[in-house]
């Protein structure tokens, strides 16, 4: 769904209201928070609500360095519109020069195998630096954004980090999240307008044709279920549901 099309969908949008109640009882509850922003639309509404509500809630990018033009430039947008800093957490240098000399810097798109190995450099070894020292963590995955997260619980407890993960938005829809872009006048990323529902990195995100699965241009050469880069998975290569508290 294109955000034009959803704009006002949901009247009223309480959801907002009940988000920010959310956002506060995370806040008092843990002492070092920490929120995963992939600059997306669903983390830009957790964005506005953490700074409008004034939380203590470090907000962190993991900056592959493979992220589109345009999804950088919601940092600077940020920054304009609510005077805020985001922090941008990249990959080990060393790590991605002896991935790119070994393999090639795109070998992603040969094998299931590559791909999670540069998903690992880029993005999972960053996050675990990124949640160091960390008591708890945000995320805006949602229950609707693909098959794989359908039992997405709003509190888990992450075994990879140890700590608990949030993800508020769990039980939010697509048309609640733009309700609530267009009600608050959140910035958001322009690639939203030109048919990318989900952005990941540039070589492995693509635009979406009308009525093709949300997370269609995601990794697309590879199968339905392997589609995940490893933020959310447990040791084992599972998705992390195990010990979730259900709402
Ligand atoms: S992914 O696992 O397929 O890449 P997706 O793009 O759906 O994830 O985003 C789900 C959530 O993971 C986001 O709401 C955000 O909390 C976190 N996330 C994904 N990519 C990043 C990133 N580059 N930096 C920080 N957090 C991210
Ligand atoms: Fe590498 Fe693609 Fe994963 Fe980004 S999404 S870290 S470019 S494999």
């Amino acid at each position: 769904m294109t955000a034009v099309a959803t704009a006002g969908a949901v009247a009223g949008n309480a959801p907002g209201n009940l988000l920010t109640d959310r956002l506060e009882a995370i806040a008092r509850g843990f002492k070092h928070v920490a929120f995963a922003s992939s600059l997306g639309a669903e983390d830009m509404v957790l964005t506005d609500a953490i700074l409008r509500a004034g939380l203590p809630i470090e907000i962190f990018t993991l900056e592959t360095g493979r992220l589109h033009p345009e999804t950088l430039a919601v940092v600077a947008r940020i920054k304009a519109r609510y005077g805020h800093d985001v922090t941008l957490v990249r990959p080990d240098a060393a790590a991605v020069d002896a991935y790119v000399r070994e393999h090639g810097a795109n070998a992603f798109y040969e094998s299931v195998e590559l791909r999670k190995a540069c998903c690992r450099i880029r993005k999972v070894e960053p996050l675990a630096r990124a949640l160091a020292g960390k008591d708890a963590w945000v995320t805006g995955l949602r229950r609707a954004q693909s098959t794989t997260r359908t039992d997405l619980a709003l509190r888990e407890d992450d075994a990879v980090h140890g700590i608990a993960k949030f993800n508020p938005l769990a039980d939010w829809s697509e048309p609640e999240v733009w309700a609530y872009i267009r009600e608050h006048d959140v910035p958001y990323n322009v690639l939203h307008d030109r048919g990318y529902p989900s952005i990941g990195c540039e070589p492995c995100t693509r635009a979406i044709k009308p009525g093709e699965d949300i997370r269609a241009g995601r990794w697309w050469w590879e199968n339905q279920d392997s589609k995940e880069c490893g933020l959310h998975v447990a040791p084992d290569g599972t998705l992390q549901r195990a010990g979730a508290h259900r709402p």
